[in-house]
This record gives C-alpha cells, structure tokens and sequence, in this order.
C-alpha cells in the first residue's frame, strides 16, 4: 500500500448531529486527540516518506482550536500539504471568520467546508459564505463539499475522498438509522461490489484518536499506537482481511455469504448492506470493526 494521504479525525465530538453523519458525530461523543497523539501521528507519517497531504478532520476539528492550529502549523513545518474539513459553524460573521481564519493562512491548502441541507438549513449556509470570503481574503484555497439529499437522483457516487462540489449521500453510520426509512431499495443481491473505495491501493487512510487506521468508516487495517503506520503498510494483505477480502471477492453480498448473515431482502445501497454485515460481525472480528464511536455505541 503506497499512502498519499492521512486524514487525522481529530475528535468524535461535534457540535452538530447530522442526519446523513458516517461517523456518528455528537456533542456527546468521545475519543479526541491530544498534541502528543498528533505528534506521533506527524512523525510516523514523515517515517513513511510517501504521505504528501495531511487532513485534519472529524467530528469537528475546530472544537479543539489550539490542538488543530499547532497540529496545522507543525505539519507544515514537517513540509506536509495540509488539508482541514469543518463545518463551518464558527464563521458567524465576516469578521469572526477573519479571525479565526488568520492564523491558518499560508499554512493551509486546502479548507473544506461542508455545506448542504444535513448541516443547515439553507444549501449554501451563511456560515459557508462568511468562511469562503474570509479564505479568499487570506489566500487561503476553499471549496464547499455537499451531500446531496436521499431522494436526488443525479449526484456523483464519491470514490475515495470526498470531492468538492455535490455527491451522493452513503448509506453508513448515522445514515442508516435516520436516512434510510425514506430511501428507495434495492434487492439485496444487487450489492457484489464496493461503489466509493479501492481496498488495494487506498491513497488515502484516516486515523483515529485511539490510534485505529480506517479504509472505510469502522473497517481498520491496523492500529499506529501499536503497530508503525509503515509496518501496517508493508504488511498490508487485503485478500487475507477478515472484511476486506470478501468485499473485495463479491461486495457486501459476499461478506453476507461467507459469514451466512441473515439479511433482509432489500437495501438503500451497498454501504447500507455492508454496514449491517458488519455491526453483526462485530463481536467476531473486534479488532477490524472498532471502534464503537464508529458503530453509534456511545
Ligand atoms: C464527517 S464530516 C467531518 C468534518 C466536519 N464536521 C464537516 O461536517 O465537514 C466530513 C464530511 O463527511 C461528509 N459525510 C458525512 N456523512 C456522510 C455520508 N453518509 N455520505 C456522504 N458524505 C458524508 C460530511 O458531509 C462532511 O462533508
Ligand atoms: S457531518 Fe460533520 S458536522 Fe455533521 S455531525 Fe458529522 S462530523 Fe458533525
């Protein structure tokens, strides 16, 4: 596995509860990192010498401004392109966006900001607007991300990382409890592929505050408080993963079938169909279905 990209998820703990959320943030969940957690992240994507771009992300990476704004500044210094997805919610005004915003110029990349009606109630929030003006003031690069509502029928399927501009809503996480009583189904059988990652040369991995690698929402290759991201990476063997050799064999319909899972006869899309395979292998392959953070245990 050849990594380009490692997207720090900050905290759990988000402001917000958004209907659509894949990973379950909430003023009442747990799990942030410290300074010390960032630094040792930093240093073992520097080890690995493949790692261009850094991401800092979450829950709302903002909730932690001092932890973000050093992890920000010494990632830079260690020459990483730096990358951060908020929500905006602290762009009250122009000024106040100016402000918070000041501090990152020249440092950031990339600032994404997610804006759509699961965040707001207006596609393109006020808060979106006052951050983009402040960004462009600054120099600094924006782009609004936006999920597209269940019932819309144009939107782009996102492979990989989250583009910037409309893409569909996935049916993972919080979506599955809240969106999925309103979605259209499919028959089960549909579901023989992966639709949004590439398990053998992912590009780009997210880690957690407890140390856990995620490909995909709550499906981990390794943990980098126990193990080295580069031995993780040099070890990496998607045939042999519990979770990731059967997606990659036939989809979530294989996973279903190799573990004979009882399912039911339709699904909103493949990842609604995955994500219920996996809460129910959960207690069989803790280590590659954690954390609960992930899973809406909290
Ligand atoms: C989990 S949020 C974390 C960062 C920040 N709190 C935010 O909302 O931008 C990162 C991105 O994931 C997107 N997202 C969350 N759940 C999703 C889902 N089920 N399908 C597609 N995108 C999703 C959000 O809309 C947001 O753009
Ligand atoms: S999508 Fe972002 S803003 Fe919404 S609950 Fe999840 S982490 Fe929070």
């Amino acid at each position: 596995m050849r990594l380009s990209g490692l997207h720090l998820l900050l905290t759990y703990q988000c402001n917000f509860e958004c209907d659509h959320c894949f990973a379950w943030g909430s003023p009442w969940q747990s799990g942030t990192m410290t300074l010390r957690d960032v630094r040792r992240i930093l240093g073992q994507a520097k080890d690995l010498g493949t790692v261009e771009w850094v991401y800092f992300e979450g829950g709302e990476p903002f909730l932690y401004y001092a932890t973000l704004l050093k992890g920000v500044q010494e990632a830079a210094q260690m020459d990483f392109q730096v990358g951060v997805v908020t929500n905006s919610y602290w762009a009250t005004d122009e000024d106040d966006a100016l402000a918070c915003l000041e501090p990152f110029s020249g440092l950031v990349q990339d600032l994404s900001i997610s804006s759509d009606l699961y965040h707001y109630s207006q596609r393109l929030s006020q808060q979106a607007e006052h951050a983009s003006i402040a960004a462009d003031r600054l120099g600094i690069p924006i782009g609004v991300i936006s999920i597209a509502q269940a019932e819309a029928t144009d939107a782009e399927a996102a492979v990989g990382q989250l583009p910037i501009g409309e893409s569909d809503v996935m049916y993972r996480g919080r979506a599955v409890e809240k969106l999925v009583p309103g979605a259209q189904r499919k028959s089960w059988e549909e579901f023989k592929e992966c639709p949004h990652e590439d398990f053998r040369e992912p590009g780009r991995l997210h880690v957690d505050p407890f140390g856990n690698l995620h490909i995909c929402q709550g499906i981990c290759v390794g943990n980098l408080f126990d193990t080295p991201l580069g031995d993780i990476c040099e070890t990496y063997d998607p045939e042999s993963h519990p979770i990731i050799g059967p997606l990659l064999e036939g989809g979530p319909v294989e996973l279903v079938q190799r573990y004979e899972l009882p399912h039911e006869a339709t699904y909103a899309d493949a990842c609604h169909l995955c994500y219920d395979a996996r809460e129910a292998l959960r207690p069989r392959f803790p280590e590659a279905l954690t954390p609960d953070q992930m899973y809406g245990v909290m």
